[in-house]
């Protein structure tokens, strides 16, 4: 446990500090991506125009005020094309129309530029791996039969054993079940069989096909000229496969896997960057990445490659501090030998919600364990997803938001089975939940269903029915209580924005108890998040500027376990508790999470009569001394423990005074660094038992 971010006699843990390489930093000046909060738009479920019940194009261009006023930097849209929706819309059957479900082209080009005008740039996802199976190219594949130009496009092979009937091999799909759909011929008998990685509807494209390469440089192209500001990769390290189509090895070494993450994939991508540089403005490849070797992840933004790539490791890691440390710490030494930003994402649409998660005995995230019926403590996820948040916001790097994170919905998991449509779960057979739950259509306003989703004298329904419970989420609801997600996250974005600490650069870990993660960006900006099952106190003097608990600023409340702060502190003395002076104590971001945390053995050790202490610590060079008073209310009996040469003061106020603990205040007076007198006090907050 911990008292303050000040205790604990453990040296920083892990790397203390991390720049990118500078000289592969610079080569650009136009890199708003490097910084960039980038919203996920899930077409279907964002907001829709024509009262279908199935969100469109008109409803975001309606509600593009609504993200100015949030204040991202750009709009992801998952896939708009036309499609037979067997996979969200992740099965195209043409690249260069939108489904007239949505809209149409030219309100596309409409909807691109109404969002530049308001500074919010497009991003577009492009679908290589795999088309749909009512693709021209597919229909024309199965007309052609086997051996023809037409199937080379793919992976069509003939099935194994004496009549074909097994099939080319036993490779698993990401949905579950087989790889393989076997085809019949004209005449109706059993034919070849053909590749899918994902469901039967999504037949995989043959990446050694020289059409099929300069086919998708040409989408690329489409898009880009129509002045997108970059693409989504979808499942970018899939797209080539080892034409003997092996078995997948028990454990595959680097490169050997045979369908994924092969190094033929990086000649591809070189390729799409010198397309996307071609345009005289920054235009960005973005790579939905799934790699446990992050290694092997960070070749893919090498500068001639991919600009960023989704840093799932962080977003599947459980509410830990350890854990995201280890994580936050591997993911920016992977970048920064190629100079790429990383990026932090909590959700999207195939993961669940981050609310719900946080709020299950397990929050990692792994599709395999996902099941429905886990008990979740909503109220438990809520405050660590404000914390979680705040945390992301501000690491290193760019920001991505899923729609409706910013609202803190939850997953939905009870709903009504026959609306039930994601083929994870349709091809598990109701095992795996799949990802419906945190698809369904956003709640804007209204105390009833539909939420403001559709307008009024709608003809259809939301497509996913929206839970009754939501009525205290919509926008409209969370826009006037200024303790909402929703005002959280535009206050974090906007000190985000305006604060040139935060986005791209390096930070630096500050010492602190093992259950408590504090570093600083550039010469000023604190964040830390505590996990300990104690309360953290910041000190006086020091302006908060955003706390996941809507408390007093600059206090904690005793009953918040878990704290973010963000604040200035003097460009040479990292003191984590004291400013310098009072002036230099300018921000703080206070996050929490819930009381319920607390363990035995941490009430235990804050029985009254235990007394407090802290640490001071001060840079190397820069020796903090000692605090010359300590003023603990009715019991002002504080002394300093001991200090040594590397500038750490060890403080103890001592006190068999239970009121003294029940008035949890101890304040420094002043500190000693470098013989200056720095003033500033330290105030450090108990528990009321
Ligand atoms: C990506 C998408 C996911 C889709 C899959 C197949 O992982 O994010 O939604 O189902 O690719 O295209
Ligand atoms: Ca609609």
């Amino acid at each position: 446990m911990t008292d303050s971010v000040l205790e604990g006699t453990a040296p920083p843990r892990g790397l203390t500090h991390v720049e990118p390489c500078a000289s592969l930093t610079s080569e650009n000046n136009d890199t708003w991506w490097r910084r960039a909060v980038i919203y996920q738009v899930y077409v279907r479920s964002f907001a829709d125009g024509n009262g279908d019940g199935i969100g469109d194009l008109a409803g975001v261009r309606a509600h593009l005020p609504y993200l100015e006023e949030l204040g991202v930097d750009a709009i992801w849209f998952t896939p708009w094309y036309v499609s037979p929706l067997a996979d969200g819309g992740y099965d195209v059957a043409d690249y260069r129309a939108i489904d007239p479900t949505f809209g149409s082209l030219e309100e596309a080009e409409r909807l691109i530029s109404e969002a530049r005008a308001l500074g919010i740039r497009t991003i577009v996802d492009i679908v290589p791996n795999h088309v749909s199976d009512q693709h021209p190219w597919f229909r024309a594949a199965l007309a052609s039969g086997p051996g023809s130009p037409e199937r080379a496009r793919f992976w069509f092979h003939p099935g194994r054993g004496a009549s074909g009937d097994e099939m080319p091999n036993g490779w698993v799909s990401n949905f579950s079940g087989p790889t393989w759909t076997r085809t019949r011929n004209p005449d109706g008998t059993p034919g070849e069989w053909y590749l899918h990685l994902f469901s039967a509807q999504q037949p995989d494209l043959n990446w050694s096909h020289p059409e099929v390469r300069a086919e998708h440089e040409a989408i690329l192209k489409f898009w880009l000229d129509r002045g997108v500001a970059g693409v989504r990769i979808d499942s970018a390290a899939l797209l080539v496969k080892d034409p003997a189509l092996p078995e997948v090895p028990p454990e595959p070494g680097p490169g050997q896997h045979p369908n994924t993450d092969r190094d033929e994939l990086h000649e591809i991508y070189r390729r799409w960057r010198a397309v996307a540089d071609s345009y005289p403005d920054s235009r960005i490849l973005v790579g939905e990445i799934w790699l446990p070797d992050i290694e092997r992840f960070a070749k893919y933004l090498r500068p001639d490659e991919l600009h960023t790539a989704f840093n799932f490791d962080f977003l599947a890691r459980p509410w830990d501090a350890a854990s995201l440390k280890a994580s936050i710490d591997s993911t920016l030494v992977a970048h920064a030998p190629v100079g790429a930003p990383a990026t932090w994402v909590l959700s999207n649409h195939d993961v669940t919600r981050p609310v719900t998660r946080y709020g299950q005995a397990d929050s990692a995230f792994a599709f395999a364990t996902k099941r429905a019926g886990t008990p979740t403590d909503l109220a438990l996820g809520r405050r660590r997803a404000r914390a979680a948040a705040l945390l992301c916001a501000a690491l290193p790097g760019s920001l991505y938001i899923y729609q409706g994170e910013e609202l803190g919905l939850d997953e939905v998991q009870d709903l009504p089975v026959h609306q039930l449509q994601d083929p994870m779960y349709l091809r598990s057979g109701g095992e795996d939940p799949g990802r419906d739950g945190c698809r369904v259509p956003l709640p804007w306003a209204g105390t009833c269903r539909p939420f403001g989703f559709s307008p009024t004298g709608a003809t259809g329904e939301p497509w996913l029915q929206q839970p009754d419970r939501w009525a205290a989420l919509t926008v409209e609801a969370q826009e006037n209580d200024p303790n909402s997600m929703l005002a959280l996250y535009g206050a974090m974005l906007r000190i985000r924005r305006s604060d040139p600490d935060l986005g791209d650069g390096g930070l630096r870990w500050l010492p602190s108890a093992a259950d408590v993660l504090a570093f600083a960006r550039g010469d000023g900006f604190l964040c830390i998040t505590n996990f300990s099952g104690a309360p953290i106190g910041l000190p006086p003097g020091c302006s908060v500027l955003s706390t996941a608990e809507a408390k007093a600023p600059g206090a904690i409340h005793p009953a918040l376990i878990d704290a973010c702060g963000v604040r200035r502190i003097g460009p040479d003395v990292t003191i984590t508790s004291a400013p310098r002076t009072a002036a230099s104590a300018s921000r703080a971001i206070v996050t929490s999470i819930p009381w319920r945390l607390w363990t035995p053995a941490a009430k235990a050790a804050t029985r009254p009569g235990s007394g407090s202490y802290a640490r001071i610590v001060a840079r190397p060079g820069r020796t903090a001394r000692s605090a010359s008073t300590w003023n603990v209310p009715c019991t002002p009996q504080a002394r300093i423990a001991s200090t040594d040469d590397s500038g750490r003061a060890r403080c103890r106020a001592d006190t068999a005074d239970a009121a003294a603990v029940r008035t949890p205040v101890i304040q420094v007076a002043s500190i000693t660094a470098m013989g200056t007198p720095v003033a500033g006090s330290l105030r450090m907050r108990r528990p009321v038992m």
